[in-house]
């Protein structure tokens, strides 16, 4: 039972999806562990960590994956390489599966059983795999971090002999994982933190976190979380109430950080234009969703951008930035991911178990998950 772990193809990707600590127990489970050379090398985990946690270092890819009955990856492997996989090999990686539609087909056409870790659900035995979770809130650290880096002025109060500095105002929009780390970072770092989301259920976890809730309370809001705990789109009604409240606040922020999502759909413009201009010159904008068009209007993915003195920060791939605890962090999910799997040192996926079904996106040579097929959201 051999098990590969690539080196990560993507640009500017620095986190490797397996630790000394994982490999270990993955060999404890029976899995013949092969590390490409240098897959850990920009999560600070040298080639020799690896070794010394019982992997054999693979000097390529075509090596590392070649007769693996399973593959690791953060972001999977490109389309054109799906051919150096075993026929019938299981995939575990992120995959952007909304975005990245080509390469599922490759992975279909090489035979390949992938798995999107973004697609496990987020029921509680899966806890321990979610590695939406897992990224999200290591980002909404980094996002305030990135914002007191840019920011030309302390976060907390400060009463000295040459006079008082005033708190930072720190507005959190979208409250899921990242966001509740954002506002718990702001506020560990003497901000005074205020914080928004369409999900009504939202408010008592900002409140517990000593933050300051505001939202547009209507009767939609009732309807805007859906069975899985996610935002819905808004009316285009609610989106106007929404932005004045917003503009109205947001004029008094110093930071804000950026973080709402809707699951297979553009982000929510929350930040216009003319917003940004409202605000103080000095004043820093973090788009965590920049990848996904953004929340903010002006902000452009894998940029810094300036306009009137608002800095508007724009990284890509947040997570990547803490590469060596997002990589054991993520590694740890694929481990509790597979360990169910195998029995008896056999790789026994149970195709009938619901995380599998949830997230499985390609299989005999077809994409078959509805999501992605034109069945349910
Ligand atoms: P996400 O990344 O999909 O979205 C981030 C936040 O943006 C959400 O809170 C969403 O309500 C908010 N948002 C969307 N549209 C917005 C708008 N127009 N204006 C303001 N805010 C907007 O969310 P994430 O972090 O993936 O969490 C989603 C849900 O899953 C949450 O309810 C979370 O508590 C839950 N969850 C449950 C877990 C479990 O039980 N195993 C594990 C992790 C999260």
């Amino acid at each position: 039972m051999k098990l590969g772990v690539i080196r990560e193809q993507r640009d500017a990707e620095k986190r490797v999806s397996a630790s000394p600590e994982t490999v270990k127990k993955l060999i404890g489970l029976g899995f013949d562990v092969h590390v490409e050379a240098g897959a850990g090398i920009a999560a600070s985990v040298p080639d020799s960590a690896f070794e010394e946690a019982g992997a054999k270092i693979a000097p390529d890819l075509a090596s590392t994956v070649g007769d693996a009955d399973v593959v690791f990856s953060v972001q999977g492997l490109e389309g054109v390489d799906a051919g150096k996989a075993k026929k019938g090999a299981l995939q575990l990686a992120t995959l952007n599966p909304f975005v990245d539609g080509d390469r599922l087909k490759a992975y279909a056409d090489a035979g390949l059983m992938a798995i999107a870790m973004e697609f496990v659900p987020r029921i509680t035995r899966a806890q321990s795999m979610d590695v939406l979770s897992s990224q999200s809130n290591l980002a909404g650290y980094k996002a305030v971090i990135d914002a007191a880096e840019a920011y030309g002025r302390a976060f907390p109060m400060m009463m000295t002999a040459a006079g008082t500095v005033a708190p930072a105002k720190v507005m959190v929009m979208g409250v899921g994982v990242a966001g509740l780390q954002a506002i718990a970072t702001a506020k560990r770092l003497g901000a005074i933190v205020s914080a928004t989301d369409v999900r009504p259920s939202t408010k008592e976890q900002v409140e517990s976190l000593g933050g300051k809730f505001v939202m547009v309370e209507d009767e939609e809001t009732a309807e805007a979380e859906t069975s899985g705990g996610y935002a819905k789109e808004m009316s285009d009604e609610y989106k106007a109430k929404q932005a004045k409240l917003i503009a109205d606040t947001l004029a008094k922020q110093d930071i804000a950080i950026t973080t709402a999502l809707i699951p297979g759909r553009p982000a929510p413009v929350l930040i216009t234009e003319e917003m940004v201009k409202s605000m103080k010159p000095g004043s820093v904008i973090v788009d965590l969703a920049v990848e996904m068009g953004g929340n903010c209007a002006l902000s452009k993915p894998g940029e810094i951008v300036e306009v009137d003195g608002v800095t508007i920060i724009g990284h890509r791939n947040v997570p990547s930035r803490l590469a060596a605890d997002a990589s054991a962090l993520y590694a740890r999910n694929l481990l509790h991911f597979i360990t169910p799997h195998v029995k008896e040192g056999a790789l026994e996926i149970d195709f009938e178990d619901e995380i599998v079904t949830e997230s499985l996106v390609t299989k005999d040579g077809a994409i078959i998950h509805p999501r992605l097929t034109g069945g349910d959201q």
